[in-house]
């Protein structure tokens, strides 16, 4: 495959490119467990403008078990970005100076894009706005591939907030490159946006809209569950409407096929009950751990 730069967004890779990412995943598997000095010399600067545990965590301990060095700041508030109004392109004309490669998180739709413009080194999107979290999709992906064996011929239920939920508009157009049928499931005022499922039927995927949670999680290989981003609606009374709307707990596990998986990109609020966490279709924290291999290969296809 042409050599990976920067990933801003699922849109950069066609098929070849994801299913390369992910073999080379699969083979990051045992070097995470034995560690290796692959990128020894490289130093990759996280910059996170919001709020995360896991992505921020996985990406630095994916760089630790392949030898690497990090840096960065956790909140903006520290920075010179965040405290002194500095502006995005000259935190990256300074930290490019600093490291190899920049890991960036950030509140705003495009931030990543503008970052790679004015970034000499490599920029990998960790969440940018509600538009693009690729890495959370390559990771799901590669979790989908890992839990059923395939990705192709499976049907696959994306449920809660498809509206401002950045991991749901990256998986949904990462999975059209496959052949699934894949379920959106929202309450009304949190649909997808038309023209990302008109993408995803344009690439030939079936897709169909439902708006009740027992029909999401009816007669499905994966039901993807996500947490409503109360933090992007632009009024609280709004959010209000919907909290709590959108919810698997014991009362609905019947309804789950033996062989379904549940994921959830996490933090979850309440939408999936720590009631069902012992459950064999409960994956979401294997989900996780797929995140520091995923991210492994990401970090060795770019720097290695
Ligand atoms: C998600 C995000 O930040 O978009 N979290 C993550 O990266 N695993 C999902 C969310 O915040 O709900």
């Amino acid at each position: 495959m042409g050599e990976l730069r920067n990933l801003i967004s699922i849109h950069d890779l066609d098929r070849e490119q994801i299913d390369e990412i992910l073999d080379v995943a699969a083979k990051m598997e045992s070097v995470s467990v034995k560690r290796s000095k692959d990128l020894e010399s490289k130093i990759m600067a996280v910059l996170f403008f919001e709020p995360s545990t896991r992505t921020r965590l996985s990406f630095e301990s994916a760089m630790l078990r392949l030898g690497g060095s990090i840096l960065g700041f956790a909140e903006a508030g520290t920075s010179s970005a965040g405290g002194k109004g500095e502006t995005l392109a000259d935190t990256i004309r300074t930290v490019e100076r600093y490291a190899d490669i920049i890991v960036m998180r950030h509140p705003l739709d495009g931030s990543a894009r503008v970052a790679a413009e004015f970034s000499s080194i490599p920029i990998i999107n960790a969440g940018s706005g509600s538009e693009e979290h690729p890495t959370q999709a390559l990771l799901d992906l590669y979790s989908i591939k890992k839990l059923k064996g395939k990705i192709d011929g499976l049907t696959i239920s994306l449920c809660g907030d498809l509206k401002y939920g950045r991991t749901v508009h990256s998986l949904g157009m990462g999975l059209s490159h496959y052949d699934v049928k894949i379920k959106l499931a929202a309450p009304q005022q949190l649909r997808m946006k038309p023209a990302i499922i008109d993408e995803m039927k344009k690439a030939g995927v079936e897709v169909v809209q439902v708006d009740d949670v027992k029909e999401a999680i009816q007669d499905v290989d994966v039901i993807y569950m996500t947490r409503i981003q109360k933090e992007r609606f632009p009024d609280v009374r709004e959010y209000d409407k919907v909290k709590g709307r959108f919810r698997i707990g014991t009362e609905q596990v019947e309804l789950l096929r033996d062989d379904a998986i549940v994921l959830h990109p996490l933090p979850r609020v309440d939408e999936l009950s720590s009631n069902i966490d012992h459950l064999p279709q409960a994956k979401y924290f294997d989900q996780v751990y797929n995140g520091v291999i995923l991210r492994m290969a990401v970090l060795k296809m770019i720097l290695g």
